[in-house]
């Protein structure tokens, strides 16, 4: 068989592994679009927030979910950019949450951080933890990662960011989560 030909069916392997992949994260992300549950409401729960500080995670209990608190500092907020080609959803375009938090920190208020304390992969509770010169949240089953703002990085196979609850603020130590 020539060199050319062996080449060619290379390079066919190839595109068809390459598009298999683009396939199954395709698929992923659709049948996470279609069985997402709407964005968590209801139930209201009041938390005070104001002994929070930062880079410390406040996890309450809301009616047997795990909502996570926290207070992300000034150099945390300013970290949220840079490196949106790693991230699955930068914009939050294919991911649960309020209109309202739909932006690049993915919250009412830059400097708190409410989300739903599971992984969308298969709903295990990821850590908080320092990784180089930033923290992050690392889904202990599966490795799948995401920044401070709950958006998933590319690596693993969690297919969207972390779900963020209705809540509003209550002045400024308190929010009341299901509430929008
Ligand atoms: Fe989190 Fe699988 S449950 S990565």
């Amino acid at each position: 068989m020539s060199r050319d030909r062996i080449a060619g069916i290379d390079r066919r392997r190839l595109y068809l592994a390459g598009g298999l992949c683009a396939l199954g994260v395709g698929l992923g992300v659709a049948r996470y679009v279609v069985t997402r549950p709407q964005p968590p409401a209801g139930n209201p729960l009041p938390v005070d927030f104001g002994d929070l500080v930062p880079g410390k995670l406040l996890t309450v209990d809301w009616h047997g979910r795990s909502v996570w608190l926290l207070r992300r500092s000034a150099d945390e907020i300013a970290g949220l950019a840079g490196y949106e080609s790693e991230l699955t959803d930068p914009m939050s375009e294919h991911s649960l949450q309020p209109p309202a938090c739909r932006n690049a920190h993915r919250s009412l208020r830059p400097e708190l951080f409410v989300a739903i304390g599971q992984c969308t992969h298969q709903g295990c509770p990821p850590a908080l933890r320092s990784a180089g010169n930033r923290s992050e949240f690392l889904c202990p089953c599966h490795t799948s990662k995401f920044d401070l703002a709950g958006r998933v990085f590319r690596m693993g196979p969690a297919p969207a960011n972390l779900v963020i609850p209705e809540y509003r603020f209550d002045g400024d130590s308190r929010v009341v989560i299901g509430e929008a």
